[in-house]
């Protein structure tokens, strides 16, 4: 019922898509800058490859066999393996979790939209501090303007996911990813020029354990395993798609190593940025509309390179967001018998609905808070931090305890080697182990 990637390649480069977004360029480096930089990235860092390069490899080999939408994987696997149909549970918390992140996720990719204009109209030119939050304010003050841009971002993701996910993924994606990290080693090459790099790297990577809550380390896990789409069956449905003669193992470590290397390299981009300027490192979500304009307004030629970058960043967004819906409208085509322009249309009208909750949580409803803030904070704070690690350990432990081991070896590894007795060790104990201690450390049961 599927297609296939026509490469390995095609692979990587569909879930690269997927990875790298606005959680390494946009989130990434303002929960480092929140939580106090060194000693968050250093669990950060343990979370990616501890935690999530094994649920990685999890869920590309569930969706490889269960070749289905993730929730239908889950039910057929979960019958095979144990007479369990139940497990699709896993795969409906996934889909209600993707389209709670694509909801704030396209009001923040409507805010790369915006930026893509005011770098070609040349509006950061000798920008200060003051200006750039001028800049910021205007759009993120502005309901109507979060609102447009929300709607362009939502509406080209439902277009192209309501057209096939296949055609024109592989070739934009095989272009974005490296010309983003060309623009960000020009934007590197500033960053270290006319910044404060030794003061931005030693924010990034000197730890400070005394910063280390119980929360903040929960929130590195749970940006790990945002950053890598996993925990919601995003990885799973592209699994269906993979050929069955290729390494599972070489392709989750490859795009884990990018995802990674370009969050670090945000990171290193926007702090010095942050020191030399004076901003302040936790302002937030608004921290890399703070801080870009700012370089791009005194390098040369800084309003073509911020262009470029927006409409790269609107790019590697868009590859997340579609990513985020098409599990939905893959489940409502093969379960609900809808069309794929019906259901994309459906999916995506629900999806845009509902980011008025984040459109709001910064203007007229900023002063709303309840639990962990505004409505975006909430939201956010229950997916990545709540809903995806749960959503990995089970993943983990479907794929490391109640699948029998000749299946597992089966897709990842048939002679057995050293690469899969690790992953069978990190997916049956590491795993679980870590996402239910970082929980309880997290509600205060150690204190
Ligand atoms: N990883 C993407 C980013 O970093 C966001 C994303 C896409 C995502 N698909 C996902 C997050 C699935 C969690 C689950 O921007």
């Amino acid at each position: 019922m599927h297609g296939q990637w026509s490469s390995r390649l095609a692979f990587i480069l569909a879930v690269a898509g997927s990875a790298v977004g606005l959680g390494n360029i946009w989130k990434f480096p303002y929960i480092a800058g929140q939580n106090g930089g060194g000693a968050f990235v250093l669990v950060y860092l343990a979370c990616v490859f501890l935690v999530g390069l094994p649920i990685m490899m999890s869920e590309v080999l569930l969706g490889r066999r269960g070749r289905r939408n993730p929730m239908s994987t889950m039910r057929i696997l979960g019958e095979e393996e144990a007479g369990q149909p139940q497990w699709q549970l896993v795969g409906l918390g996934g889909l209600i979790a993707s389209f709670l992140i694509l909801s704030y996720y396209s009001v923040i990719g409507g805010w790369t939209l915006h930026y893509i204009l005011l770098s070609a109209q040349d509006s950061f030119a000798n920008a200060d501090a003051a200006l750039v939050n001028e800049l910021f304010d205007g759009l993120v003050g502005s309901v109507g303007k979060l609102a447009l841009w929300h709607s362009v971002f939502m509406g080209l993701t439902a277009g192209v996911v309501a057209r096939g996910v296949e055609q024109g993924l592989e070739s934009a994606v095989r272009f974005m990813v490296p010309a983003l990290v060309l623009i960000m080693l020009a934007l590197l090459g500033y960053a270290i020029n006319s910044g404060d790099f030794e003061r931005g790297l030693h924010f990034l990577f000197d730890p400070d354990f005394s910063k280390l809550t119980p929360t903040a380390i929960l929130i590195a896990m749970g940006q790990a395993f945002f950053s890598l789409s996993v925990g919601m069956g995003a990885v799973m449905a592209y699994g269906a798609y993979l050929p069955q003669d290729e390494s599972i193992i070489k392709t989750s470590i490859a795009v884990v190593s990018t995802d990674t290397a370009i969050a670090l390299l945000a990171g290193l981009v926007i702090f010095p940025i942050v020191f030399a300027n004076g901003l302040d490192p936790a302002e937030g979500p608004g921290l890399v509309f703070h801080t870009l304009p700012l370089a791009l307004g005194q390098m040369p030629g800084g309003a073509l390179v911020g262009t470029a970058f927006f409409i790269l960043l609107a790019f590697a967004g868009l590859t997340s967001a579609i990513s985020l819906l098409e599990p939905v409208v893959a489940w409502l085509v093969e379960r609900r018998g809808m069309r794929r322009g019906a259901a994309g249309l459906l999916a995506g009208t629900g999806v845009w609905l509902l980011g008025w909750l984040t459109i709001v949580s910064f203007n007229v409803a900023a002063d709303v808070k309840l639990l962990r803030g505004t409505f975006f904070d909430n939201i956010d704070f229950l997916t990545s931090n709540i809903m995806l690690p749960l959503g990995g350990f089970f993943v983990t432990v479907f794929a490391g305890w109640v699948m029998c081991a000749n299946s597992s070896a089966d897709e990842l590894d048939p002679s057995a080697g050293i690469v899969y007795r690790t992953w069978r060790l990190l997916a049956r104990y590491v795993v679980p182990v870590a996402v239910t201690l970082v929980f309880l450390n997290a509600i205060g049961l150690f204190d």
